[in-house]
């Protein structure tokens, strides 16, 4: 049983997972818009990827006893000067992801819930990935500049697609 305490907070990680998935869904309209269609499949599948971890608390809550309940998502922004502004946005984004995971595993751990404290690994160590590939790209985009390299890279990403991993 999940306290209600808990259940606003899964909730609100619900909504902001959500929040995650537009973000990366407006960044692959905006590099459609650019003509640069191999980032636009990435941050595709990224949306697809975060979708996934929205699910993930959906599916939870319910299952916990709770109600996983959907609220107004802000609007994301429409467009970045750069590949490498988008791609800095997405990283400091999935760094404020990861303190908030961090907080809720706090506060499993507060409330003795063992359970949430379980259900909450695959996502502290996901986070771990993502911070990763997304600090990977940004190195790579300092590197490359306005070059024609990001041409080659545009062809690397397009190669992305999302495969849900099977559920531990
Ligand atoms: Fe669901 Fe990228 O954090």
């Amino acid at each position: 049983m999940l306290s209600s305490k808990m259940q606003d907070a899964l909730n609100a990680q619900m909504n902001w997972e959500i929040y995650s998935a537009h973000i990366y869904l407006s960044m692959s309209s905006h590099f459609s818009q650019e003509g640069m269609g191999g980032f636009a499949q990435w941050m595709f599948a990224q949306y697809q990827e975060e979708m996934f971890h929205a699910m993930r608390f959906f599916d939870y809550i319910n299952e916990a006893g709770g109600h996983a309940k959907l609220a107004t998502i802000e609007s994301p922004p429409l467009a970045w000067e750069s590949p490498l502004a988008a791609f800095e946005q997405a990283l400091e984004h999935e760094q404020g992801v990861t303190t908030r995971v961090n907080a809720l595993a706090d506060l499993a751990i507060e409330e003795k819930s063992h359970a949430v404290g379980i259900f909450l690994q695959w996502f502290i160590s996901e986070q771990v990935e993502e911070e990763d590939t997304v600090g990977d790209l940004v190195g790579k985009l300092k590197m490359l500049g306005d070059g024609g390299g990001l041409f080659m890279l545009d062809r690397d990403l397009g190669t992305r697609v999302f495969t849900p991993p099977t559920k531990a």
